[in-house]
């Protein structure tokens, strides 16, 4: 049976950040112990939708979710376990941002029962922080990377990169000092500048296309060389420690969505859903789900399997795709197209939403 993933969603924080256009709210009080209880209600509700199955993942994500208490973290994961199976190799990962460090929060989440922690560094220069408007400090961060490395095997953390004013040279140095830290996993983010955050209001430009694809290019080079393979856009990984939750998304596999910004998908009876927010479902036709698969697919570098696609739409691949088109990219550079799969070349990376666009 495929991997099943369940994503738990906490969308609180301590502050917005100027860039941040994900969901999430700023609340002084709340009344956190209910609304796990309510999300314990989810739980149950969607097992009963999609009986009993092993479940191999659970992420935590946010928002900040290491604001929620080790012991409604271990509650939740509780649930899961008591409404499905709970497979005894499962990834249970959570997002944590420095700013809620205490000397005991990663200890306790790692008996909570947490076994991958995924720090939002974003940067370890002080000046740059105060940029992307973070209320940590360059040092905050690193006491809480190395609280991480004492507490868990298995680690990631994000950063963002292609800033304004960065120069080549400057990422290049900071990319040598996060090799140095050993992560088992790293998530590197361009900025970007979206709509309604408080950058776009400000005019915050990013960098410029050319200078943006080169430090891209370079990141990819640094990193291999130091041992990680870049398995997505924006995603490196020692071997065999790609995030296992989110290959569910981008492979096309089923996962459960739970609290106020979570949605998820689910197959059952042979017919497609995506659901919100709370326990609602709407029907998806299998050429919406083909979309779907597509846009994730190709974000991979092992590209789209298309038997996979097959299994997870019910359409043929290459039936689905505009032919012309992938003869096209192929032909450029861009893709790699064989009977089992179609994949994005290394320069195919750079202009994905352009390529994603014209196959369909
Ligand atoms: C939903 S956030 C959760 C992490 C946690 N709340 C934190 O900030 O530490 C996931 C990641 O998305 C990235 N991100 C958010 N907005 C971004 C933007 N506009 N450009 C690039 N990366 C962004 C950040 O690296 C962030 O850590
Ligand atoms: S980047 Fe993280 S901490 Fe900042 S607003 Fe977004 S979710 Fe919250």
């Amino acid at each position: 049976m495929s991997d099943f993933g369940i994503y738990i969603h906490w969308p609180f924080c301590k502050s917005k950040c100027p860039y941040c256009d994900f969901f999430s709210r700023v609340r002084k009080y709340i009344d956190q112990d209910a609304i796990v209880d309510s999300y314990i209600e989810d739980i149950a509700f969607y097992a009963q939708k999609t009986g009993l199955r092993s479940v191999t993942s659970i992420f935590f994500g946010g928002g900040t979710p290491s604001l929620l208490s080790p012991q409604n973290v271990e509650r939740l994961i509780a649930a899961v376990a008591r409404n499905w199976r709970l497979a005894p190799d499962a990834e249970i990962s959570l997002e944590a941002n420095p700013n809620t460090r205490s000397n005991t929060l990663f200890a306790d989440l790692r008996r909570a029962g947490v076994n991958r922690l995924s720090l939002g560094v974003q940067s370890l220069d002080d000046a740059e922080l105060r940029f992307l408007g973070r209320t940590h400090t360059a040092a905050q961060a690193m006491q809480s990377l190395e609280d991480v490395l004492k507490n868990f095997d298995n680690h990631s953390a994000d950063f963002i990169y292609a800033l304004p004013q960065q120069s080549l040279q400057g990422w290049d140095r900071s990319l040598r000092q996060i090799l140095g830290l050993g992560l088992k996993h790293l998530s590197l983010y361009q900025l970007t500048v979206e709509e309604n955050t408080v950058f776009s209001k400000k005019g915050v430009r990013p960098l410029n296309e050319e200078e943006a694809a080169q430090i891209y290019l370079s990141t990819e080079e640094v990193l291999q060389k130091g041992g990680y393979r870049h398995y997505e856009i924006s995603n490196y990984a020692q071997p065999g420690a790609e995030c296992r939750h989110n290959l569910v998304y981008w492979r096309g596999g089923d996962y459960v969505g739970i609290g106020e910004g979570a949605h998820g998908r689910l197959r059952i009876g042979g017919r497609f859903f995506a659901t919100t927010h709370r326990c609602r479902s709407e029907e998806l036709s299998a050429a919406e789900r083909a979309e779907e698969l597509l846009l994730m697919g190709l974000r991979l570098r092992e590209g789209i399997d298309k038997q996979r696609f097959y299994r997870c739409c019910g359409l043929e691949f290459d039936a689905f795709v505009n032919a012309e088109a992938v003869k096209e990219l192929v032909s450029d550079g861009f893709l790699t197209d064989t009977p089992q799969s179609l994949q994005i070349t290394p320069q195919g990376l750079l202009v994905s939403d352009k390529i994603i666009e014209e196959l369909l």
